[in-house]
């Protein structure tokens, strides 16, 4: 395909959307055509997939219907968004994609659904194809929890389903994040989020000179 997908992933509170939005702005005086979405509710569809999975009681779901609903989401996204987007040559920037499945339901959750199930998901909803690069955003949960729930002070819908499981969830599921990225080392980087938004900037930028070359 012609573009680029590059995907940000990472807890709640890790500024992956701030980040996206600079990162964009850079690409485009790069002359880049770019287009910004994310996951869960990146199609219009998708958004009514989002409501059902962020929305409400913690507990209404477990692992398993969660994995599939990500995965509905993400099928819907890849076949009307991202890969048509690519095919035009668009550099697609993604706020999470699938390590986010692997890291929430599956070491988020304990690891109480297999690994299997969620590879299986992605074979079948997604195929062969994988993100050009991975910018893992890093950040200890409490920070960043903190930093989402005066995010949501200000939103109507209260999106805090996952922010509403306990911190050992958060915990588990940076580890499954550190431990994605270092299994594929040629896809995955790992930042430190817990600096200022334009120093993080200069290390996405710097990330992506290096690894995509422009
Ligand atoms: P967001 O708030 O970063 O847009 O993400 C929505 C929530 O969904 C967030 O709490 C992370 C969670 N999530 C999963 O649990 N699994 C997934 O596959 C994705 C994409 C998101």
């Amino acid at each position: 395909m012609k573009g680029k997908f590059i995907t940000f992933e990472g807890g709640e509170g890790t500024g992956k959307s701030t980040q996206i939005k600079l990162l964009a702005e850079y690409l485009k005086q790069k002359g880049k055509d770019v287009v910004t979405t994310k996951e869960p509710g990146g199609t219009e569809v998708g958004q009514d997939i989002r409501k059902l999975l962020v929305c409400g009681d913690k507990d209404k779901f477990d692992a398993l219907a969660e994995a599939l609903l990500y995965f509905a989401d993400r099928h819907v996204h890849m076949v009307q968004k991202v890969w048509p987007e690519m095919e035009k040559g668009a550099w697609v920037l993604s706020d999470r994609f699938a390590d986010s499945t692997m890291a929430y339901q599956y070491y988020g959750y304990n690891k109480r659904l297999s690994k299997e199930i969620i590879n299986e998901l992605y074979k079948i909803a997604v195929g062969d194809f994988k993100p050009d690069l991975t910018i893992v955003l890093d950040i200890d949960p409490k920070i960043g929890l903190e930093r989402s729930f005066n995010k949501a002070k200000n939103m109507d819908v209260k999106e805090l389903r996952f922010e509403g499981r306990e911190l050992e969830f958060h915990n588990n599921m940076r580890q499954g994040f550190l431990e994605i990225a270092k299994a594929e080392p040629r896809r995955c980087v790992v930042l430190d989020a817990d600096k200022t938004i334009d120093e993080l900037h200069g290390d996405i930028v710097r990330v992506i000179n290096e690894r995509l070359g422009l």
